[in-house]
């Protein structure tokens, strides 16, 4: 399917972007106008986006079915401050009632359900019960143009972080088993952080891969090994060699019982090197590919 963005409504254009463009982290703002009116929103266009100034975006956007535009976007107009309350599971559900389009002047913290916290360095309050509350100082509002679905990027510079003790490790790094944060995917889909569904991915921070393309034929074009094995494989710095104090009872089974067919050996080798891989295992798998390549 492919389809030329022009082409289609701002609906459609909509429902694919969201749809698409997943999972989104989500900001739940805290903003309060000149007269002391508090409002609070969740926006999941948002992002970390430096570090050094601590900047993050999110984006109101103007409403697709009657190009009006938000609260939160008039707040941080007239007050350019915002407390960022960062979700996590236990609140999600109170976090989406907030997001009724409720009348101005209504105060979503009652709505919803949630607690003020005086903030330290902004006027708007925090929400006690998110882990993590980004006090910052709006330093630019972008608007990207005036039609119905139009962004408006609200560039906040990140002043003071407060973290609940509660998604702490014992040497103070964030534990994201205990945060549980929530993500927006499209529609009325949600997905949470835990330890089920994440991974780790091993990142060479000062040497270089030597790239798939460098990788010997039999291994890059093996029916076995998918595309993630090969991503582990051509992550090490240099082709590894046969290291004869690598002892394996599998891998020596395998090549004793299929000395007489090569082609087979090759496959329940492959297969071997995949599960090594599956569980993180790249020198193990490694030293199986380089027995299938020695033997086959
Ligand atoms: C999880 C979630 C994420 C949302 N993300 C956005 C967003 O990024 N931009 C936006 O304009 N509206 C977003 N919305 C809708 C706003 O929260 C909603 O329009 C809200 O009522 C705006 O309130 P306000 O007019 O008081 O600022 C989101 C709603 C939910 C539940």
């Amino acid at each position: 399917m492919f389809f030329d963005l022009k082409e289609l409504s701002t609906v459609e254009r909509q429902y694919y972007l969201q749809h698409i463009i997943v999972p989104r982290p989500i900001c739940f703002a805290s903003t309060i106008d000149k007269e002391g009116n508090v409002n609070l929103s969740p926006f999941s266009f948002f992002n970390l986006f430096s570090s050094n100034p601590p900047i993050v975006i999110f984006s109101p956007v103007r409403r697709v079915r009657d190009n009006t535009t938000k609260h939160t976007l008039h707040n941080v107009m007239e007050v350019p401050e915002v407390v960022i309350n960062i979700v996590s599971f236990d609140m999600v559900q109170q976090v989406s009632l907030a997001s009724c389009d409720y009348p101005k002047g209504v105060d979503e913290f009652l709505k919803a359900g949630f607690t003020k916290q005086p903030a330290t360095m902004v006027k708007p309050p925090m929400v006690k019960e998110s882990k993590a509350k980004l006090e910052c100082k709006v330093v630019e509002i972008k608007e990207l143009g005036t039609e119905a679905g139009a962004g408006n990027l609200v560039i906040c510079e990140v002043l003071c972080v407060h973290l609940d003790e509660s998604v702490l490790t014992a040497g103070k790094k964030i534990d994201p088993a205990k945060f549980q944060h929530v993500a927006r995917l499209g529609g009325d889909w949600y997905c949470k952080v835990s330890p089920e569904n994440s991974f780790k991915v091993e990142k060479p921070n000062t040497k270089l891969g030597v790239g798939i393309d460098a990788l010997p034929m039999s291994i890059r074009h093996s029916h076995f090994l998918t595309g993630n094995h090969l991503g582990q494989l051509a992550n090490v710095f240099e082709l590894p060699f046969i290291d004869p104090s690598f002892e394996d009872e599998h891998l020596k089974n395998i090549v004793q019982y299929y000395s007489l067919n090569p082609e087979d050996m090759e496959k329940e080798l492959h297969l071997y090197a995949a599960r090594l891989l599956n569980e993180g295992k790249v020198k193990e798998a490694w030293q199986v590919l380089l027995a299938a390549e020695n033997n086959v």
